[in-house]
C-alpha cells in the first residue's frame, strides 16, 4: 500500500494540535533521559548516520520519539511503524511526522493495517532495521523485503526467541543484535520499567485498590519479578505460577507463594501474565475464576490469555471503563480484561518511564552504529550487545544519576589475577 494511502487512514496523525501535545510529551521524556541525550550530543557533531536509512518498528511512545529524533539528529532518514496495533500514542506519532520522520502508525490499527505499515517501512529500503517483537524482521524474511538491510536490532525477549528459531531454520539474512540481552536493558527495562508501568496500566484501567487483593503473576522472569515486587509494594498478596523450577524456587525464596496456575485460578482477584508463552490462562482457568476477576497481560503478544475463548463463550460483552472489557460468562460470573489482552502497560498506560528507556535506547543507538561500522565482519546470527557498549551505557547512566563508584587499586587488580596461597 502507498504511504499516502496509509496516512489518509490515520487522519489523527496529521492533526496539528496533536503534534503540539506530542511535542510537549517528547520534551518531558527528553528531559528525563540524560544518558541517551548525552550520548546523542557527543555523537552529533560527526553526524555518523548521515545518509543512512533506518527502519523502526517500536511502540510509539514519548520515549521512542526521543530515540527517533536522536537518529534524525545524527543524520538518518527514519521510517517508523508501530510494534503493536494498540500501543501508538497518536500525539507522539503526529509530532514525529511534523518533524520529518516517515510515520505509518496510529492507535487502533487492524491486524492487516498493522502489517501494511510494517511493509511500508521495509519497502522504504532501510539499511538497519530496529525491531521490537521481530514482526518487521520476520516480514522482511518471509516477503523478501530485506535486500538493502545490512543488519538489525531486536528490543525484547520474545523477539529474540523468535529470531533464534528463524536462525535455526535459517538462513538469517543479516546479523541482528539482541538488545534485550544487554544487562543495562533487561535488568532495568524489563524489571523496573514493565514492573511499574504494568501496575500503572492496571490502576488506570480499573481504579481498584491493590492492598488486600490476591495478585497472581504468571511467569517469574525479569518482567514477572518487577511486577511481583511492585504488587507487593502496594500490599497485594502475590502468588507466582512458573514452569521453570529455578525461577519458581527463586520466587519462593523471595517470599512469594508459588503454586500451579489451576490452583491459583479460584483464589486470584487480579491475574497478570508475563511469560512470552501462549495459552497461559485458558478455559480451565477461566472457568474456575471468581466473579469480578481482572486479567491483564504484560507479555509481548496477545496470546497469553485465551481471549478467543472469552469472546466465544461470553453471553454479554461491554466496555466497563476505557481499556477494560467486561465478559459475562454463561454462569453469570463477570471477568474483566484489560486492553484486549495486549501489553497492558502500553495500552492502558504510557509504557516504560523515560529513565529506563534512556538505557534501552542507548543500547539500540550504539548497537545500530556498531552494525553500520562492522556489518561486513559479523556473522548472520543473533548476536549479543558488545560488552563494552553495555558497560558504557551503565557508566553513562551512573553519571546521569549523579553517582560515581570506586576503581580497583593496582594491588586489587593483582590480587584478583593471582592464585598462589
Ligand atoms: N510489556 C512490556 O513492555 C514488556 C517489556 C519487556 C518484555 N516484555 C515481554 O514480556 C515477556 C516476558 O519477558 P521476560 O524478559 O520476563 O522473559 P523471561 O524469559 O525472563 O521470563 C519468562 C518467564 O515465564 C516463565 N514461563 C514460561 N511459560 C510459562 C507458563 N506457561 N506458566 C508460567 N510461567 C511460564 C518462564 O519459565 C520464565 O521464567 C516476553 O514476552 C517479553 O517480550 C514486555
Amino acid at each position: 500500500m502507498l504511504r499516502l494511502e496509509i496516512q489518509s487512514l490515520s487522519k489523527q496523525v496529521a492533526d496539528p494540535s496533536l503534534a503540539q501535545s506530542g511535542r510537549a510529551a517528547y520534551q518531558w521524556a527528553r528531559s528525563h533521559m540524560p544518558a541517551l541525550t548525552k550520548t546523542m550530543e557527543n555523537l552529533s557533531p560527526k553526524r555518523p548516520l548521515e545518509g543512512r536509512r533506518i527502519g523502526t518498528c517500536l511502540h510509539i511512545t514519548k520515549e521512542t520519539s526521543v530515540f527517533i529524533k536522536g537518529l534524525m539528529e545524527l543524520g538518518a532518514e527514519v521510517f517508523v511503524a508501530a510494534a503493536n496495533p494498540l500501543s501508538t500514542q497518536d500525539d507522539v506519532a503526529a509530532f514525529l511526522l511534523s518533524e520529518g520522520a516517515n510515520v505509518w502508525a496510529w492507535r487502533g490499527e487492524t491486524e492487516e493495517e498493522y502489517f501494511d505499515c510494517i511493509r511500508s517501512v521495509l519497502r522504504s529500503k532501510p539499511q538497519v532495521q530496529v525491531d521490537d517483537g521481530a514482526d518487521a524482521h520476520v516480514v522482511a524474511h518471509q516477503e523478501n523485503l530485506s535486500d538493502k538491510i545490512v543488519g538489525g536490532t531486536e528490543e525484547t525477549t520474545t523477539g529474540i526467541t523468535r529470531l533464534k528459531a528463524l536462525e535455526r531454520e535459517g538462513p538469517l539474512r543479516y546479523p541482528i543484535i539482541g538488545v534485550n540481552n544487554a544487562q543495562t536493558k533487561f535488568l532495568f527495562d524489563n524489571r523496573y520499567g514493565t514492573g511499574q508501568s504494568t501496575l500503572d496500566g492496571v490502576l488506570r484501567a480499573t481504579s481498584l485498590l491493590i492492598a488486600g487483593k490476591t495478585v497472581v503473576i504468571c511467569g517469574y522472569g525479569w518482567v514477572g519479578k518487577g511486577i511481583a515486587r511492585r504488587a507487593r509494594g502496594l500490599d497485594g498478596h502475590v502468588m507466582i505460577t512458573e514452569v521453570d523450577p529455578l525461577r519458581a524456587l527463586e520466587a519462593h525464596m523471595d517470599g512469594f507463594e508459588v503454586l500451579p496456575s489451576i490452583e491459583a485460578a479460584p483464589r486470584g482477584d487480579l491475574f497478570i501474565t508475563a511469560t512470552g508463552q501462549t495459552d497461559v490462562i485458558r478455559e480451565e482457568h477461566l472457568k474456575g475464576m471468581k466473579d469480578g476477576a481482572v486479567l491483564a497481560n504484560a507479555g509481548h503478544f496477545d496470546v497469553e490469555i485465551d481471549v478467543d475463548y472469552l469472546r466465544k463463550s461470553a453471553t454479554q460483552i461491554r466496555t466497563a471503563r476505557p481499556n477494560l472489557e467486561e465478559y459475562v460468562m454463561p454462569d453469570g460470573k463477570r471477568i474483566y480484561l484489560i486492553g484486549k489482552g495486549r501489553v497492558a502497560n502500553l495500552v492502558a498506560a504510557e509504557g516504560h518511564p523515560p529513565e529506563v528507556m534512556s538505557m534501552s535506547f542507548s543500547n539500540q543507538l550504539l548497537s545500530a552504529l556498531y552494525i553500520i561500522e562492522n556489518h561486513s565482519k559479523l556473522q548472520k546470527k543473533v548476536i549479543d550487545v558488545p560488552a563494552e557498549i553495555d558497560r558504557q551505557v551503565a557508566l553513562n547512566m551512573l553519571q546521569a544519576s549523579g553517582l560515581s563508584i570506586d576503581n580497583l587499586t593496582g594491588e586489587q587488580i593483582k590480587y584478583s589475577q593471582s592464585w598462589k596461597i
